[in-house]
């Protein structure tokens, strides 16, 4: 698995705001989908195009458009909705699907509530989103899903990761064929007693929608 940290001062800047415990909800959601638009620059880097024959007013040329099968993203309910906004900005032309994931907060076990994925992924390119890898078991979940339905390759998008959370997706997902490239705007420091990541921002779901 590849791991690209987004070190970008602007994106630094927005992440810090967004850890900030004053920022209110309309704030975190605003910044979350920024965050994301400036985070699909680097996850889109090696997304498939095709050449476009064009007119300028000046000469014909060959540019280069989005190849077919369309990208999928999918964001990881609640809080990858969060992020959502921020991608199909970039990718307008993307298919969206839905995971509905829960991490039971004692267990720290994750279980799935929704799934509206398509049956086929063969030859998708898949954009996962997610604010935060904590032990990482959400992810492995949700990845297992895609390489199931055959997709081509996989790229997570999270605002925050835990080393943990990386070590167990190197682990757990070892044999799986997809290329997998993680992209984060920060590897954090660690995970605390309770799951949570370290200095990390709280919980992502309900600073964006808040405690339900
Ligand atoms: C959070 C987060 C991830 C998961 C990460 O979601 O958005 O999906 O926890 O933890 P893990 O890496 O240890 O699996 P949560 O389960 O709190 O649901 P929510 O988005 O509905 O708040
Ligand atoms: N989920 C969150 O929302 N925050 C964490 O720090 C860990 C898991």
């Amino acid at each position: 698995m590849r791991v690209l940290t987004a070190d970008h001062p602007l994106i630094q800047h927005k992440l810090t705001y967004l850890r900030d415990k004053r920022t209110d909800s309309p704030t975190f959601r605003r910044l979350a989908e920024e965050l994301m638009t400036l985070l699909a620059y680097e996850a889109t880097r090696e997304v498939r195009t095709q050449p476009f024959e064009i007119e300028t007013p000046v000469a014909p040329t060959t540019g280069i458009k989005l190849a077919k099968p369309k990208p999928l993203i999918v964001p990881i309910l609640r809080a990858g909705l969060g992020m959502l906004e921020g991608m199909v900005r970039m990718l307008p032309s993307a298919e969206v699907g839905f995971l509905g994931m829960q991490r039971n907060e004692v267990t720290l076990e994750a279980t799935t509530y929704a799934n509206r994925l398509p049956d086929d992924l063969t030859d998708r390119q898949v954009f996962v989103l997610d604010p935060m890898l904590a032990t990482g078991g959400s992810m492995v979940d949700a990845i297992r899903f895609l390489v199931d339905r055959g997709a081509r390759d996989i790229t997570p998008v999270t605002l925050l990761a835990a080393p943990e959370g990386i070590a167990r997706l190197e682990a757990d997902l070892a044999d799986v064929s997809p290329p997998i490239t993680l992209v984060t705007g920060s590897i954090d420091e660690k995970l605390n007693e309770l799951g949570y990541i370290v200095p990390g921002l709280g919980d992502a779901g309900d600073r964006l929608y808040g405690v339900v």
